[in-house]
C-alpha cells in the first residue's frame, strides 16, 4: 500500500470513529440505544449497522416502529457529524431491515444498513453538529417556541406532516395509552427492566431511564428501585399495575381529562406519514403494506426517523426539548382516538407524538450512553 493510500485509510478510520461517537447522542425509546455499528475490516470508511441483542422492546415495541425511528435518528446524527467535516454518507438499506425478528426482537445481529463515508462528495444542508450535544428530552414544564412548526417543516420531506394537537387532547390520549399498555404484564415488566432508579443498579450510567430524567421524587425512586431489582417484588408491581391500569383505562373511557396547567404552555405535535405521497405500489401489494403490523415499509419508518432527528435539532437550536409520548401510539385504543380527533385517513399514519418547548429549568438531566467501540 502506498503512503498516500495508508494515510487516506487512517484518516477515513479516524473520521468514521468521530461519526460513530457523535451518532451515539441519538435518542431511543427507554434509552435502549439499539444501534450496533461495526467497521468493515479492509474497507475503511464503511460502517455496517446492526441492532444489538437485548436492546429492543419486543413487548412494548413489537412492530419495531421505535427501533426503526431510533436507527433513523442515529444515521441522521452520523450524517450531521460527517457533513460538518465535508463528507456525505451513502446509506444502503439491507433486507434484514424488513425482518421483525432482527428489528423488533434482535434475535440476530445481522446488518440492517451499510454506510459508506464519502469525503469530498457534495454535501447539502446539515445542522450544526454542536446541536447534537444540546439536543434534549425533558418531561417537565416547557414553553412553546413561536414559529417552531414552520421552521421544522423546512427540514422534512413532503410525505411527512407535523400535525398540531391540543394540550387537553394529548393529555387524555397519553393517559389512556399509558393505562391501556400498563394492563399488559409483558410491557410493564419490560419497562421495569429499563428503569435505573438507584446508582446500585448494575447498568446505572450506561442506558435506561434514571429517576432524575423521569423527575421522580427521591422517596419514590428509593421504593421503586427495590421493585425493579427484586423479581418477586417486580411481579407484585406488575400485578398491581395491571389492575390499576384496567380501572384507570375504564375511567378514562368515560371522562375526558383536562390538561395539567403547565402542558398548555408547550406545543404538541404528531409526526404523520402521508402514504399517498409515496409510491407504495397498488392493489393487493399496497393493502398488504398498510395491513402489516408496522403499517408502512420499514425503510419509510427509518427515513421518518432521520426527519425526526432533524426536527429535534431544530428544537435544540432554540434551546427547546422534546417530551415524546409513545404510549399514545402503543395503545390501539389511544391511537384510534388520536386518529379520529385529527381526522386521519387510512393512509395517514402517525409515527411519533411529542410535546415541544423550552424547559423551565436551565440544564435538564441528560441520559447516559453505552460505551462506543473504537
Ligand atoms: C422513538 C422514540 C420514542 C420515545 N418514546 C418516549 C416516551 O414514550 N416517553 C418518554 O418519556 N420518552 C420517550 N423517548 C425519549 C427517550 O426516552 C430518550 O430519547 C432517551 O431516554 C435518551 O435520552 P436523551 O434523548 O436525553 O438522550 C423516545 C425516544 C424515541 C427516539
Amino acid at each position: 500500500m502506498s503512503p498516500i493510500a495508508a494515510n487516506r485509510t487512517a484518516d477515513l478510520e479516524a473520521l468514521a470513529g468521530r461519526v460513530v461517537r457523535g451518532a451515539a447522542n441519538a435518542p431511543s425509546a427507554h434509552n435502549t440505544q439499539p444501534w450496533l455499528p461495526r467497521a468493515v475490516p479492509g474497507d475503511a470508511g464503511v460502517i455496517e449497522l446492526a441492532i444489538e441483542h437485548g436492546r429492543t422492546l419486543p413487548a412494548g415495541d413489537h412492530t419495531g416502529r421505535d427501533t426503526l425511528l431510533a436507527l433513523g435518528c442515529w444515521v441522521e446524527a452520523a450524517a450531521t457529524v460527517a457533513a460538518a467535516e465535508g463528507a456525505a454518507l451513502e446509506v444502503e438499506l439491507l433486507p434484514a431491515l424488513d425482518d421483525p425478528a432482527v428489528v423488533a426482537r434482535a434475535e440476530r445481529e445481522e446488518p440492517v444498513a451499510r454506510i459508506r463515508i464519502r469525503p469530498g462528495a457534495e454535501v447539502t444542508g446539515g445542522a450544526d453538529p454542536a446541536l447534537l450535544d444540546r439536543r434534549l428530552t425533558y418531561r417537565g414544564a416547557k414553553t412553546a417556541v413561536p414559529g417552531f412548526l414552520a421552521e421544522a417543516r423546512q427540514v422534512i420531506p413532503s410525505w411527512i406532516r407535523l400535525a398540531p394537537v391540543a394540550a387537553a387532547d394529548l393529555a387524555h390520549f397519553a393517559a389512556l395509552g399509558t393505562a391501556d399498555t400498563l394492563r399488559i404484564p409483558a410491557i410493564t415488566r419490560e419497562l421495569m427492566t429499563w428503569l435505573r432508579l438507584s446508582p446500585e443498579h448494575p447498568r446505572w450510567g450506561i442506558d435506561g431511564l434514571s429517576a432524575e430524567v423521569l423527575q421522580l421524587p427521591p422517596a419514590a425512586a428509593r421504593v421503586g428501585a427495590a421493585f425493579t431489582r427484586r423479581r418477586r417484588l417486580r411481579d407484585t408491581a406488575v400485578r398491581m399495575l395491571r389492575t390499576g391500569g384496567d380501572l384507570w383505562r375504564r375511567a378514562l373511557l368515560e371522562v375526558h381529562l383536562e390538561a395539567p396547567g403547565d402542558a398548555v404552555q408547550a406545543q404538541h405535535v404528531v409526526l404523520v406519514v402521508e402514504a399517498n405521497e409515496l409510491d407504495l405500489g397498488s392493489g393487493v401489494e399496497l393493502t398488504r403494506v398498510l395491513n402489516s403490523p408496522l403499517g408502512l415499509p420499514a425503510s419509510v419508518v427509518f427515513e421518518a426517523g432521520r426527519a425526526l432527528m432533524r426536527v429535534w435539532l431544530v428544537a435544540a437550536s432554540h434551546g427547546a426539548a422534546f417530551a415524546p409520548q409513545s404510549a399514545v401510539l402503543d395503545s390501539d385504543l389511544a391511537a384510534g382516538e388520536l386518529q379520529f380527533k385529527l381526522g386521519l385517513g387510512r393512509r395517514e399514519l402517525p409515527l411519533f407524538v411529542a410535546s415541544v418547548g423550552v424547559p423551565d429549568v436551565p440544564a435538564p438531566a441528560r441520559s447516559p450512553r453505552k460505551a462506543v467501540a473504537g
